[in-house]
């Protein structure tokens, strides 16, 4: 879709970081917008970042089903139409697999798996009997691509947002859909995902360990070192231009993944030859 001037997007996560970039970028595009979060207060502000042009923000905790419904029903409403759907939000925990409780295991899954599923089945088959052009961004990670030690958690919600994603784009190529895909694989952003404990809902109680904390504080120090978030919505709004389905922030992660594949096909694990 080369031209996103006058379009529509939604982006979930919109209240911080990556979300937040793409949402500035698109307003900047001069698109509508419409941002969900759980935060309030950083949707708010993200509202008055994006400036002048005709944005909505709505309360949504993209785990929950009829909370993503509520976002498609009042988006297609307001707006007729949805051209770019920015499947953002996500949460990190790590920890070994086996100091992780199913608590944590549900929260993941719930924001960064469900959250992109609920994208899918409530927003996808409304833009494809729009029967425009339109593209849905899946934000996934390097952890999508190499899984390692201490993030299980959080990569296994990655690989499957990334097949999810892969499906999706087949699916629609497939159905001959207008529609296109690309999985977000950022490396390390400048955000607050080291902190996303303080969007953990109460009913999901943190577990806390020495490993857990430790690679907490690791991917604190990574993101405070990492990409400008601005820098990664440059780069979605090229893919969504030129229609690329995988989107690498680091040019480097394609040659790791070339030697993961060989690695695996040798029967070794990854990094431990
Ligand atoms: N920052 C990085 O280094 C990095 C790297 C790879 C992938 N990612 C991915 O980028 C995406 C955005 O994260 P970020 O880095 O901007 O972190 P961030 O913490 O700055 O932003 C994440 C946003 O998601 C929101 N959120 C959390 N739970 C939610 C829920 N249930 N419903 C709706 N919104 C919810 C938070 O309130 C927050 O505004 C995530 O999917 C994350 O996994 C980040």
């Amino acid at each position: 879709m080369r031209e996103l001037s006058g379009k529509v997007a939604v982006v979930t996560g919109a209240a911080s970081g990556i979300g937040r970039a793409m949402a500035v970028r698109f307003a900047g595009e001069g698109m509508t917008l419409m941002l969900a979060d759980v935060d309030h207060g950083g949707l708010a502000e993200t509202a008055a970042l994006a400036g002048d042009g005709k944005v909505l923000t709505q309360i949504t905790d993209v785990s929950d089903a009829a909370a993503v419904r509520h976002l498609a029903n009042r988006c297609f409403g307001e707006f007729g139409a949805v051209h770019v759907l920015c499947n953002n939000a996500g949460v990190f925990q790590g920890g070994h697999m086996w100091t992780r409780g199913e608590e944590d295991f549900a929260w993941l899954l719930g924001v960064n798996l469900w959250g992109v599923l609920h994208g899918i089945h409530e927003f996808v088959p409304r833009m494809i009997e729009q029967d425009t052009e339109g593209h849905i961004v899946n934000t996934v990670s390097v952890a999508g691509l190499f899984a390692s030690q201490g993030t299980g958690g959080y990569a296994l919600t990655k690989y499957a947002a990334l097949a999810a994603s892969q499906s999706l784009a087949q699916d629609l190529v497939a159905t001959g859909s207008k529609l296109r895909v690309t999985a977000l694989c950022p490396g390390a952003v400048r955000t607050r995902i080291g902190d996303s404990e303080r969007v953990r809902p109460p009913g999901h109680a943190d577990t806390p360990t020495p490993d857990e904390l430790d690679r907490r504080e690791s991917i604190s120090r990574a993101a405070q070192d990492g990409m400008d978030p601005s820098e990664v919505a440059g780069l979605v709004v090229t893919a969504i231009q030129e229609e690329r389905f995988l989107l690498l922030t680091d040019p480097g992660y394609a040659a790791r993944l070339r030697l993961q594949t060989e690695t695996l096909l040798t029967g070794h694990l990854p990094g431990h030859r």
